[in-house]
């Protein structure tokens, strides 16, 4: 099939790449010139394991093109949007003026019976207003959610663990557009279909929602198992044993369980606010007011890490060597976006810490947020003469490759934060650390 995707950020750019993988004739639309002359020459334009390689091949084979002239999806039977929707700067709703202007851009090209797909997050009710803009040219709207992980992008798009399309209906059901462009969306897809992947076709609202209420469940779980480390603080309990325990009722399970420093990245911290505003918007403010308190208990346990450094260092960091392992908002990604990790080091610097940060692949995009820090690229080289570290991005560098004797001998303070609860606490007291936790004794 032919098919453009409008914006070429971290969703269009890998669905881009994924769907011309499927065999899919691809054209990507971007308005950044420089970001298409990046994509172009095969060049991922941030790190995302697997797409450089999925780049080049799709490139070379001719099936997939990038360019900044959107006369360019004439001809492609489905044009998926999937431009970026931030928190507005000063509010908490989506900044929907991308989406808005993508829309408005792509309108005049496309042709009777094309498929416009929004991929976008958006606040439920997007689609419906949209809806009549799109059947005016005579193509159809639909809205197919997007739930990939960052580092986990290219094999979620190409193998998704269920696929949703919110097609035109009535309150009797699908329209007959509507089951067309379900089979249109089928075909694209097809491998996935073939595998017998969940392909749930349902109203617009409802794809939207199930959307942002995936990702308000996943940032509820996680302030949850955050919320039981604040309690297991003050009890001297140990909230890794506690989420072992109950993760092994299948009810509950064990992943998303992981205490720490919290969640950051392009999408859960702006997706729950955006999900409160709108609820706030349809009176329904209260149903969601719970995602208020799971933001609030997230943002907390940056300030207890930091906490840990400056009671562990005698009640101040001032004019003390800390480093900080880790920039980016999770491991295998070189994001920092609302990254908790680097608010960490952020905080400390503030304090009047002398803050050496270090990350595997983040350096580069931190440094332009934050350049008053000190960024090294080797970790070893970060570590020397340190009076505390502490883990903010349980990378593999730190948690499973540094051993805590050879830490031991780089650093001047043998004091970690683990930030992450991601290391062997008995290995590294072992060899002489004064180790924290968090939520553990
Ligand atoms: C998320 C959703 O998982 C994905 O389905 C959606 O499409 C986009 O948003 P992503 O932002 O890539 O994906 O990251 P995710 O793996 O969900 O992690 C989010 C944050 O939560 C990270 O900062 C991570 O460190 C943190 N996290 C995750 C925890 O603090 N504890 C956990 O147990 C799991």
């Amino acid at each position: 099939m032919r098919l453009s995707v409008i914006g070429c950020g971290y969703l269009g750019a890998v669905h881009a790449a994924s769907m011309a993988s499927l065999g899919h004739e691809v054209v990507g639309v971007d308005v950044d010139e420089r970001k298409v002359e990046a994509l172009s020459k095969g060049e991922a334009p941030f790190f995302e394991p697997g797409l450089q390689e999925l780049l080049t091949e799709s490139i070379a084979s001719g099936r997939l093109t990038f360019t900044t002239e959107m006369a360019a999806v004439r001809g492609s039977q489905v044009h998926f949007v999937g431009v970026g929707t931030p928190q507005q700067r000063d509010g908490d709703a989506a900044d929907m003026t991308f989406v808005n202007a993508a829309v408005d851009a792509l309108l005049p090209h496309v042709s009777p019976g094309d498929i416009v797909a929004g991929k976008s997050t958006v606040p439920v009710g997007t689609a419906a207003g949209l809806a009549e803009r799109v059947a005016a040219t005579g193509a159809t709207l639909v809205w197919n959610p997007e739930f990939l992980r960052e580092g986990w992008a290219v094999q979620d798009t190409i193998d998704p663990d269920r696929l949703v399309v919110g097609v035109p209906s009535t309150s009797a059901g699908v329209t007959v557009e509507g089951e067309r462009a379900a089979d249109i969306l089928r075909e694209v897809y097809h491998p996935s279909v073939a595998k017998g992947t969940p392909f749930i076709v349902t109203d617009y609202a409802t794809a939207e929602l199930v959307k942002v209420s995936a990702n308000a469940f996943l940032a509820t779980k996680i302030s949850f198992i955050n919320a039981m480390a604040e309690i297991a603080e003050v009890t001297g309990a140990d909230v890794t044993t506690l989420a072992d325990a109950i993760g092994h009722d299948a009810r509950i399970g064990r992943r998303f369980l992981g205490a720490g420093i919290g969640f950051g990245g392009g999408c859960l911290p702006k997706d729950i606010r955006a999900f409160s505003a709108r609820a706030e918007e349809l009176g329904r403010g209260e149903s969601v007011a719970f995602l208020r308190e799971v933001d609030a208990i997230n943002l907390r346990r940056r300030g207890r890490a930091v906490d840990l450094v400056v009671d562990a260092l005698g009640g101040s960091v001032f004019k003390k060597n800390v480093t900080v392992l880790g920039a980016a908002f999770k491991p295998h990604s070189d994001d920092v976006r609302d990254s908790p990790a680097l608010d960490v080091a952020v905080r400390l610097h503030g304090l009047g810490a002398w803050v050496t940060i270090t990350d595997p692949e983040a350096i580069e995009n931190a440094r332009r947020l934050h350049p008053q820090l000190n960024f090294v690229d080797d970790r070893d080289e970060a570590l020397r003469g340190a009076d505390a570290v502490i883990v903010v991005t349980e990378w593999d560098e730190y948690r499973r490759e540094l051993a805590p004797e050879h830490a031991g001998s780089l650093v001047t303070g043998k004091i970690i934060v683990d930030g992450r609860n991601c290391l062997d606490a008995a290995a590294w007291r072992a060899a002489g650390w004064q180790y924290f936790g968090m939520g553990r004794p």
